[in-house]
């Protein structure tokens, strides 16, 4: 079977794609699979990459692509170009055809998790890894699936949405307005991001202002948000019609909240699978990742996080993740790993709930 593994992208999250795609890679049954390795450019461009896996992480692959192609008299960059049929046949810059069977998308943010590059393989006919066009678009907007969620009574935590050029023009009526609905500390988030990227927990107003300055330079709708005094809590969710939801995991953040350099970096936060809840409260959790899941039209996988108010146990919704991080080490194949799905299984899995 004919696997297109794509890894990089334009988004904030390209580096954490690099992270998850290189465990993904490396993990993947190479008797089974054969792997067609797609990188793309922080500036968007795509490369078919034919390189050793090591190289990808740190970025060394881009240059890998450009020099392995040069040396073939060719040119890395692609096209992709379905062939008449629309029959999953790619024709690659270089010339290369391959019938891809699977496009399996490691790609966090902004195109390549909200429906963008999941709509480009629609229209050529090639199943894919993962949330179909609508669920992820949604998911990514932090705003628009707030607001659709609440439709259904799913608990979250009180929010509003400022579009910065709305603060810009005004930035002491916004700020009022947000102090009159919110105490603080205030997170504040850009709509379409991850991995925390851009978000500030605000203890202040001065910090506030900075928050919302920080969270312009990713989007021109930011989410303001209160903060939740209790447990941060994580779901992975797996299936198409018929999701099952694993055991739940408590994160334990070594910050002020599991920002950028703590999910990634620092090593320091700590988790715990079950998460230190009564068991009560853990079904909870489970029955309301598949609930969001189904609500939002979700397919293949995705991480569903809460928070759990720590004087009520009132659990809250967080966020829907639809290409959660995927290293080795990342909480998405770790609770599943703890509720008895091996990693390697587990890519197995969602390829084949990808052709299903
Ligand atoms: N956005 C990152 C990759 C996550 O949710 O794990
Ligand atoms: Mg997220």
């Amino acid at each position: 079977m004919n696997v297109m593994v794509i890894f990089g992208g334009k988004s904030g999250e390209h580096e954490v794609s690099l992270m998850s795609a290189t465990s993904i890679l490396r993990a993947m049954n190479k008797d089974k699979y054969n792997i067609i390795t797609v990188g793309i450019t922080k500036e968007g461009v795509w490369k078919l990459y034919e390189g050793p896996i090591d190289e990808i992480q740190s970025g060394a692959w881009e240059k890998t692509a450009d020099e392995g192609a040069q040396n073939a008299g060719l040119n890395t960059q692609m096209s992709l170009l379905p062939t008449e049929k629309g029959n999953g046949m790619i024709t690659f810059g270089n010339g290369r055809i391959e019938k891809v069977d699977v496009v399996f998308p490691v790609l966090h943010g902004p195109f390549g998790e909200d429906g963008t590059i999941q709509g480009l393989f629609e229209m050529i006919n090639i199943p894919y890894v993962g949330t179909g066009v609508l669920a992820s678009s949604v998911a990514m907007d932090k705003a628009i699936s707030k607001k659709l969620l609440q439709v259904d009574s799913i608990p979250q935590a009180k929010y509003d949405v400022v579009m910065f050029k709305e603060y810009k023009k005004d930035k002491m009526e916004v700020i009022s307005r947000i102090e009159e609905k919110f105490k603080y500390p205030i997170f504040v988030k850009p709509a379409n991001m991850g991995s925390s990227v851009g978000i500030t927990k605000a203890n202040t107003r001065e910090k506030l202002k900075e928050a919302i300055e920080l969270a312009g330079k990713y989007d021109r709708k930011i989410v303001i948000e209160e903060t939740i005094i209790g447990k941060e809590i994580e779901c992975s969710v797996l299936g198409n019609d018929d999701p099952i939801a694993s055991l739940p995991a408590e994160i334990i953040p070594s910050a002020e909240f599991y920002d950028y350099n703590d999910k990634y970096f620092a090593g320091t936060s700590k988790f715990a699978i079950p998460a230190n809840l009564p068991e009560s409260i853990l079904n909870e959790v489970r029955d309301m990742a598949i609930k969001v899941y189904k609500l939002l039209d979700c397919s293949g996988l995705s991480r569903v996080d809460f928070f759990v108010e720590s004087n009520t146990n009132r659990v809250l919704l967080n966020e829907v993740n639809t290409m959660p991080g995927f290293t080795k080490i990342s909480m998405y194949p770790k609770m599943w790993e703890a509720t008895g799905i091996k990693y390697e299984d587990l890519i197995d899995r969602l390829i084949e709930l990808a052709i299903e």
